[in-house]
């Protein structure tokens, strides 16, 4: 089985910090969102795996290299334009060749190992009826943002709409589909949407027309499609969830640390509170400072005389005599500052390299 990560949106949603940094690279957690879905992958045994890149193909390129760093091998396939998660697979045809494969939406983070879900497609094909396609759906409040599938009373999959204004049903398309190579019938036969894109979900409808079987899973774990900023904090939460303690950077003696907290090499604690779940990037320095729960700050961040909590520092930022920053998301190298000492909280979502005093 081979795999096909889309890594080519835009991200206009996490704008502005999208202006300069792919979508898929964004840290939750301390790691790029694209990461986590390649390890998911090598753990499931894939190992050859497509990308498909946009306008942000260099930073991608340069993040995944080779992909040897994860133990897999990538193969780089360029859209020039936004044509659909479909017309996608359409440009991968020889890089797919005939194998089944999975696809994955690049900017979505799942709970649920995919180990479990290749393997059960694999039991499926095995079976009398093989399927064609896996789909995986999660009840969601507010289908309409969605691709929505409808199933009959024996749990198939009889209709697939997407991002219906009156929804039929409240079962998400998750981002993570399996196919075999009756695919590419299905999306070389169907004709752009409304939204001018070739819809992957049109092309399962078309299998599913054809009297073709796609099999659904119903998701148990947490689903997040990070493309905005509370996803993105909620994905950040999740993720820091699950970490240990580690200190591999200094803490000094006027410093506590409280709960799960990771401090990575060369990091420097100083007369601070680190109260976890909190994740401190290498060579980051925390002096006079409260880093509360669910807080990932970056590599080389500088965090001085400053409360934070409940946000995202990507590398190199500073925030400086801050009393109170709260479900924040500071782009790389960007300072946040202080002139006048009126205690005040701030919500902020800042692009990289700016800079904000606050008066
Ligand atoms: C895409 C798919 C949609 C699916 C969603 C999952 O939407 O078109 O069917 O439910 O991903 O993240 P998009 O992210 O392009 O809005």
């Amino acid at each position: 089985m081979k795999a096909l990560i889309l890594a080519g949106g835009a991200g206009t949603r996490l704008r502005p910090i999208t202006h300069t940094r792919a979508k898929q690279l964004v840290p939750v957690a301390n790691v790029p969102i694209l990461f986590y879905s390649i390890q998911s992958m090598v753990a499931a045994g894939i190992t050859e795996i497509g990308v498909i890149v946009g306008d942000t193909r260099d930073e991608v390129m340069a993040a995944l290299g080779d992909g040897s760093a994860f133990g897999a091998a990538i193969t780089y396939i360029p859209q020039d334009e936004p044509l659909g998660l479909a017309h996608c697979v359409l440009i991968a045809r020889e890089f797919l060749g005939d194998d089944d494969f999975v696809m994955y939406l690049g900017d979505n983070l799942l709970e649920q190992d995919l180990a479990s879900f290749t393997a059960a497609f694999a039991a499926a094909r095995a079976s009398v009826s093989p399927p064609d396609a896996q789909i995986l759906l999660k009840q969601v409040p507010d289908p309409h943002r969605f691709g929505i599938a409808v199933l009959d009373d024996a749990g198939d999959v009889v209709h697939l709409v997407e991002k219906p204004a009156d929804p039929p049903s409240d079962l998400a398309l998750v981002g993570v589909y399996l196919f075999t190579a009756t695919i590419h019938e299905a999306v070389a036969a169907i004709e752009p949407s409304p939204r001018g894109e070739l819809e992957i979900t049109d092309a399962i409808q078309w299998l599913v027309d054809q009297g073709r079987r796609v099999r659904c899973e119903l998701l148990t774990g947490w689903w997040i499609d990070t493309g905005k900023l509370t996803p993105l904090l909620e994905a950040n939460r999740l993720l820091l969830e699950r970490i240990e303690t580690r200190i591999d950077g200094d803490v000094d003696d006027t410093s506590v640390i409280d709960g799960r907290v990771h401090v990575a090499a060369g990091a420097r604690i100083v007369n601070s509170t680190i109260r976890g779940p909190v994740s401190i990037g290498a060579d980051a320095v925390i002096e006079d400072s409260f880093i509360g729960p669910f807080s990932a700050v970056g590599a080389r961040c500088r965090v001085s005389h400053s409360e934070i909590e409940h946000s995202v520092l990507m590398e190199d930022a500073a925030v400086i005599d801050i009393p109170r920053l709260e479900d924040s998301l500071i782009g790389s190298h960007a300072e946040v500052t202080r002139t006048r000492r009126k205690p005040r909280s701030l919500r902020l979502m800042i692009g990289d390299h700016c800079q904000v005093d606050v008066e």
